[in-house]
């Protein structure tokens, strides 16, 4: 890469505003050059790199160590590496929960692209919210984008048993809660689950959306899956320096490559995977930002037609580092080739057809990947629900729910709060039978037979804020319904005399929040950050 000079790119762009651009410019480099830059280096394109380490964040805690890397590929390929702090979410350090501040790390990111000197930038993320976070910023920013993601913690050991966030966490507090392990042990446990930085090392949403990272082409290939703490993790963030390098003066963006196509096999990842319900919303917000609507129907076509492959937890039995070893991402696209749409450019210049068209890597472990022709399930891992309880839709995890119970109906018990659940749940005086549907009017996390994301939800005024216990409620996947077997006239009733939420809030994020917050069928997005 040759050495620029001019004013529009590098420290050069996007010039504050003095009224003087040749002062804007002189005074810009003169105070670049307190930062102890040659002018050699003053003169070439700008590579940003969007840092989210956090003492807040646990998953990132080997960020110093990637970033490194990341400036010496940017380096490597002539380009100058500048980081930049935003906004971190750290998902069990966020209260109430981390979703609330996912479209403000968005705005962060966006804005801050937008607002420095940078020719290209690289996104590093991991954790839950930050992945979807930091892609609807840089689409929405429409500058030269890469993303690197944290990779996988690895497995943990507990009296021989191997242990990983966080699906072991569950399992454990509810065999503590039984009274089947004690105090001593979940105290042992607890220092046994989060051995490693990482992300979570199950097929979670952080494991969940990095996939389909990949799957859009917003990462290099292969990427996706490398656990946290391997030396190729190093060697990815290196080599990710380098390809945003390479990206400065490139049309591709990303918003030309997050498009409907490569949303459709992102969506195909994302059943196969039996990957996690938070990823729908999430890839909803992503695609709505470059303009792309996913629709809960087209999530449903999509799903009879795609197998279950991937035989990891929470599903299955295996650990993101299975899934690595067992041929990772590349293994897992080749099986779906012929359900892909094979034209998508990917950041690197490549079509995904190029991309699997190589002979390398072909290895794969079919106890974790298994082949199309004899898939773990016929149809892709998640489904969705429509009827009088969710009028805008709501997500089954079929894959991770007991098949007796797909055509079910029982009696409502309800639950109003999370507060509410964790005081009577455990009550032996709580009338309840194993049959029985337990509903909760607030938002939360559990496993099994379980509809997710329903919407509208009960704090926006949907059904689901009506259901009274002793409510007959009734469940059919084949037909895709659920339904709340009340009159409507009852119905309306109830709707009639609820007492409307007065406590609104009265200023700053959470406002702006309330004010703008959209539904889970359009990625709880915020209305003011669609593209217009
Ligand atoms: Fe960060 Fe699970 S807590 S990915």
């Amino acid at each position: 890469m040759t050495e620029r000079t001019a004013g529009t790119v590098g420290f050069g762009h996007g010039l504050t505003n003095y009224g003087d651009r040749d002062f804007s410019l002189y005074l810009r480099r003169s105070f670049a050059q307190s930062m102890g830059y040659s002018r050699a280096m003053l003169g070439k394109p700008v590579v940003g790199i969007a840092y989210t380490g956090s003492g807040f964040n646990n998953c990132h805690r080997h960020f110093p160590e990637l970033l490194e890397a990341v400036k010496r590929g940017v380096l490597s390929a002539g380009a100058l590496p500048v980081e930049f702090p935003t906004i971190s979410l750290g998902e069990v350090f966020l209260s109430p929960t981390s979703l609330k501040y996912r479209n403000l790390m968005s705005i962060d990111t966006e804005e801050m692209i937008r607002a420095q000197p940078m020719d290209a930038v690289v996104l590093m993320g991991g954790c839950d919210k930050t992945v979807p976070a930091q892609l609807m910023g840089a689409i929405s920013a429409e500058r030269p984008a890469i993303m690197l993601v944290a990779g996988p913690m690895m497995t943990g050991r507990h009296r021989g048993e191997r242990l990983g966030a966080c699906t072991d966490c569950r399992r454990f507090w509810a065999r503590y809660r039984a009274g089947e392990v004690d105090l001593d042990e979940i105290s042992e446990v607890e220092g046994r689950l989060a051995v490693t930085a990482g992300t979570c090392a199950v097929m979670g949403t952080a494991s969940t959306m990095a996939c389909l990272a990949e799957a859009l082409g917003m990462i290099l290939p292969g990427t996706a899956a490398i656990p946290a703490v391997h030396a190729d993790r190093l060697r990815a963030a290196e080599a990710t320096g380098a390809a945003a390098a390479r990206l400065i003066g490139s049309a591709r963006t990303p918003n030309t490559i997050v498009n409907a196509r490569s949303v459709e096999n992102a969506l195909r990842v994302l059943l196969a995977l039996g990957g996690s319900t938070n990823a729908v919303i999430h890839l909803t917000a992503i695609a709505a930002r470059a303009g792309v609507k996913v629709s809960l129907d087209q999530l449903n076509e999509l799903s009879d037609a795609t197998p279950v492959l991937v035989n990891l937890k929470p599903v299955g039995n295996g650990y993101m580092e299975d899934f690595f070893a067992a041929g990772g991402m590349g293994a897992l696209l080749r099986e779906l080739k012929p359900l892909l749409h094979l034209d998508c450019t990917t950041v690197t210049g490549e079509t995904l057809g190029e991309r699997l068209s190589s002979a390398a890597d072909s290895y794969v472990d079919r106890s974790i990947i298994a082949a199309r022709e004899q898939p773990l399930e016929p149809q892709g891992g998640l489904v969705a629900l429509f009827g009088n309880l969710a009028p805008k839709g709501a997500i089954l995890k079929r894959s991770a729910a007991d098949a007796k119970l797909f055509e079910h109906q029982g009696k409502a018990v309800v639950f109003s709060s999370l507060a509410d659940l964790a005081a009577r749940i455990d009550d032996p005086a709580l009338e309840v039978a194993p049959e029985d549907i337990l509903v909760l009017q607030m938002s939360g996390t559990a496993f099994g037979t379980i509809v997710l994301h329903v919407t509208p939800d009960a704090a926006s005024g949907g059904p689901l804020g009506l259901v009274r216990t002793g409510d007959r409620i009734r469940l059919s996947v084949k037909a895709r319904r659920i339904e709340l077997l009340v009159e409507e006239a009852e119905l309306k009733a109830r709707a009639a005399a609820a007492k409307p939420n007065l406590a609104k809030p009265a200023r700053g994020y959470a406002k702006l929040y309330a004010q703008e917050i959209l539904g889970a069928d359009e990625g709880c997005d915020f209305a003011f950050l669609r593209p217009q």
